[in-house]
């Protein structure tokens, strides 16, 4: 079985460069559908939820060369309107395709989408959107059939500012006669990179980063070519490893001011911590405190996705940290296997609340999504002692290089399975190492 050894205690110094964004590239992939040209993005991590995608555009006729970081499609050669059942199950961005084909073909055939199970995931708005363009829709023996000769431009109040809804009903406007106004969209950077995505095809898109988006529909698009944004959560897991382990880092490739919230939150409990331009110093050398309550919200507020690994952290060091979960039902399900390793944690419904202890104890414990598999981590690199860590297939989902990132700096980790990793606790060669922080000054 896959697992990963992660042997504690060990503080964290270097630099790491933080991967393209999951929850960009994604919708980008399904965006591409929509030009019937060739579209070229660059910085996409490797990810199974990125072969995923690749895998769908694939089974739909488009040719899709993945080589390193780029994944090059030419979706002229898109030939089919259905995604199998077993392709839409592994992963919730599945669905995202759905306005996506329609917009290019006129017909959508799909199934229910997979994802992390983090309580009931609805689709009803962006079934919602799609009906206000014009999309008629069928949803008998599990499967949806989407269907429209011609979507119209329209206005779309979204009652809840979700981003896949959002994603969808962008995609789908790109196809439609005339102008959409999405209301209430969200407002996600991940958003905004799919406006210029769809921009550098040449689409009509504003507004995105606001919550009012206008789409001037027309298609087919044009060639393009993207470099999909940082992943702001996979740079919110790195510092929370930090805090945890204790230590220096500096984050590269990131837009400090989408994890102004996390920083703010690690300078509270302790941290020294700076962003500028692109990068983002963390120095934990003390122990850490508790911090005033943190309440998830979608952006800009405090993002969901950081919770649990923030919240893992702040397992260890002083004082008390309440929790309030108000995105997801079921996203505290890392919390049982961290209090294996000794941590103070009660759920309530939507709230947690964290004692902390000085000391965590290394545990055997499992990944219970892609979030709470990063959670274990962050803890299992300030415990004393070795933690095991399965159920890897959710981490693989978002990040494309913990071990090896990890491993640059300093911590005693390694993965066993066929993926060719080490199989024992590793020295850092100098290939790895991660240099040293630049630290400013004024840190
Ligand atoms: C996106 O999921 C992200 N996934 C999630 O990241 C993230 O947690 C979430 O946004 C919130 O920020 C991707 O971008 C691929 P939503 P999404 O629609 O689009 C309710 C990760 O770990 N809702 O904004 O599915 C829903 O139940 C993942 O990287 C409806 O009620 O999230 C939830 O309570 C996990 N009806 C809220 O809205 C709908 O039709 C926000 O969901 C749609 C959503």
């Amino acid at each position: 079985m896959n697992t990963l050894y992660i042997s504690g205690g060990r503080p964290l110094e270097g630099v790491v460069h933080v991967q393209g964004a999951k929850n960009s590239v994604l919708p980008i992939l399904a965006a591409t559908i929509l030009s019937g040209r060739t579209s070229v993005i660059h910085n996409c991590p490797p990810l199974t939820d990125v072969a995923a995608s690749i895998a769908i555009l694939r089974h739909l006729g488009c040719r899709v060369c993945w080589e390193g970081e780029t994944v090059t499609v030419d979706s002229s050669t898109l030939d089919r309107c259905d995604i199998p059942e077993t392709l839409m199950r592994e992963m919730r961005s599945s669905v995202i395709f759905l306005g996506a084909i329609l917009a290019r073909t006129g017909e959508a055939r799909i199934y229910p989408p997979g994802g992390c199970e983090l309580g009931p995931r609805p689709i009803d708005l962006h079934l919602e959107a799609l009906g206000r363009l014009g999309a008629e829709i069928d949803q008998r023996s599990g499967r949806l059939c989407c269907r429209s000769k011609k979507l119209r431009g329209c206005q779309i109040s979204l009652t809840i500012p979700s981003v896949g809804a959002t994603e969808n009903a962008m995609l789908a406007a790109c196809g439609a006669r005339g102008r959409t106004t999405i209301y209430n969209a969200a407002r996600e950077p991940e958003i905004w990179d799919l406006q210029q995505f769809l921009r550098g095809c040449g689409a009509r898109v504003w507004g995105a980063g606001s919550s009012v988006i206008t789409v001037e529909g027309a298609i087919p698009l044009d060639h393009a070519e993207h470099k999909v944004i940082s992943d702001r959560i996979c740079g919110a897991t790195y510092l929370a490893a930090c805090a945890c382990a204790g230590g220096e880092i500096e984050l590269r490739g990131v837009e400090w001011e989408q994890l102004l919230l996390i920083c703010d939150l690690f300078r509270q409990a302790g941290c020294r911590v700076r962003g500028e331009g692109d990068r983002i110093f963390l120095s934990a050398r003390g122990g850490l405190k508790g911090v005033s309550p943190v309440r998830t919200a979608p952006y800009p507020g405090f993002p969901t996705d950081a919770q649990p690994p923030v919240l893992a952290a702040l397992c260890r060091g002083e004082g008390t940290t309440v929790f309030v979960e108000t995105m997801f039902e079921n996203r505290y399900r890392h919390t049982a296997e961290l209090v294996r390793m000794g941590a103070d944690i009660r759920v309530e419904g939507r709230v947690a609340v964290v004692c902390g202890r000085e000391r965590l104890r290394g545990a055997p414990m499992t990944a219970p999504d892609l979030r709470g598999g990063a959670a274990l981590v962050v803890a299992a690199l300030g415990a004393e002692g070795e933690s095991r860590i399965t159920g890897l297939d959710h981490i693989d989902r978002g990040y494309a290089r913990l071990t090896q990132d990890l491993t640059a700096l300093g911590a005693q980790i390694y993965r066993e399975d066929d993926r060719g990793e080490a199989k024992h606790y590793g020295n850092r060669t100098q290939a790895q190492t991660a240099g040293r922080p630049a630290r400013p000054e004024n840190l």
